[in-house]
């Protein structure tokens, strides 16, 4: 337990870790008992902290995780995490030593990898788990479904090598019309069929991402990987009220570091593109876009403070942002401010912001940056801090 604890910047994240166990155990109860959760914590948890999450979602219904590299994954075992991992992305051979060494699983969509992680396999005397992926409409990384079936069953003969599970990713689950995702499931369907009949079994088949979880009980095979969901952010408003009742887990905060009273026609920030109307009360926060505040939410943003919206006003800088107070009655040094999250009966959602400057909830959550520290909450208490800058801060008590 964290007693107290003295950070030089006034800007966190405060991760509720109930919300993820409460995400994870919704989908648990409505995915039924024969379909694993495989917990998505790339980039950092999706800006959560991958870790912590990680640990929670372990706890609450998960049964291995998912990250996009090696490095991503070494951090997790370094953790102490100890259940299966599997690395969505691109694994180059040369990386097989940290494969062996942390026992990751890599993804394989090409005949070449696999023969150099047989031929690696082989002489270092190991068995290397692997997942096949195949391309069944994304159109990123995967085996083409021509080719699937003959790859996959050449690679099942291939010595060192032992395929745990095969995979394909859905681009267009959120959508309301579902033609896509079915196409893309018969094709997936079709493979694996070839792959039965040409004595190629598979332990896990997995397709769903959150949409799908949500949207497509087809989908589900026998393990669901959930990503946004489970930091309970919708990956399509449509998805709202659909599937379980998500609970978003990080509020951005901040506090007020000045208050001033301008005259009317002041010049806000870089670039003066505000200006005061009228005498103004205009607040500094110290958040900026290196904290991944996006600079787009400049003149369109708005944060809470004492329960109220304040707009931003003028440029968004690397460090501060300014807003205007003027409507609301005694702002103060030292106020709480909120960037995402709720603050009274008020909110600002990373889906507001990020439909603001036209981009996703999911890239809004990955660019809260490690300046800023996350501090953890379980059972309404203060449980952890990660501190990923940590020489500037000062423990007290412990
Ligand atoms: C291959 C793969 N599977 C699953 C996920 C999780 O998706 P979501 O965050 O929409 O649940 C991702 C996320 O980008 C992914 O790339």
């Amino acid at each position: 337990m964290v007693h107290s604890y003295f950070s030089a910047r006034p800007a966190w994240a405060e991760i509720n870790l109930d919300h993820i166990a409460h995400n994870v155990k919704q989908f648990r109860q409505q995915i039924g008992p024969m379909t694993q959760i495989m917990a998505v914590v790339k980039a950092d948890g999706y800006g959560h902290g991958a870790a912590k999450i990680a640990e929670t979602a372990l706890h609450s219904g998960a049964s291995s995780l998912a990250v996009a590299f090696v490095e991503e994954a070494v951090e997790l075992r370094l953790s102490g995490l100890d259940v299966p991992i599997l690395l969505l992305g691109y694994t180059d051979p040369s990386q097989f030593s940290s494969l062996v060494q942390y026992r990751l699983t890599p993804t394989v969509f090409g005949w070449e990898t696999a023969l150099n992680f047989s031929a690696l396999a082989v002489e270092h005397d190991v068995v290397l788990p692997l997942h096949l992926k195949v391309d069944t409409g994304m159109g990123r990384i995967g085996l083409l479904p021509d080719e699937a079936g003959e790859v996959a069953a050449r690679v099942a003969r291939l010595p060192g090598l032992k395929i745990e599970g095969i995979f394909t990713h859905l681009a267009a689950a959120e959508e309301s019309d579902e033609t896509y995702t079915r196409e893309q499931l018969l094709l997936f369907n079709r493979i694996i069929e070839s792959c039965g009949e040409s004595g190629v079994a598979f332990p896990l088949v997995h397709a769903a991402n959150s949409a799908a979880a949500i949207n497509h009980p087809s989908a589900r095979y026998n393990l669901v990987r959930l990503g946004l969901s489970m930091y309970g952010c919708y990956p399509a408003p449509d998805l709202e009220g659909k599937g379980p009742e998500l609970l978003p887990a990080l509020t951005f905060k901040s506090r007020v570091i000045l208050v001033k009273e301008v005259p009317g026609g002041s010049a806000i920030s870089y670039g003066c593109t505000y200006r005061t109307e009228k005498e103004s009360l205009i607040a500094t926060i110290p958040v900026g876009y290196a904290d991944g505040y996006n600079r787009l939410l400049s003149n369109r943003g708005h944060v809470l403070i004492r329960g109220c919206r304040a707009p931003v006003v003028g440029n968004v800088c690397m460090d501060q942002l300014m807003v205007d107070v003027t409507h609301i009655p005694g702002v103060r040094l030292n106020d709480e401010v909120v960037l995402y999250g709720r603050q009274g009966a008020e909110q600002v959602s990373v889906e507001e912001a990020a439909g603001q400057i036209g981009t996703i909830n999911y890239e809004l959550l990955c660019a809260v940056d490690k300046r800023v520290p996350r501090y953890y909450y379980q059972e309404g208490k203060l449980s952890s801090i990660l501190d990923y800058i940590g020489e500037r801060i000062v423990c007290l008590g412990s």
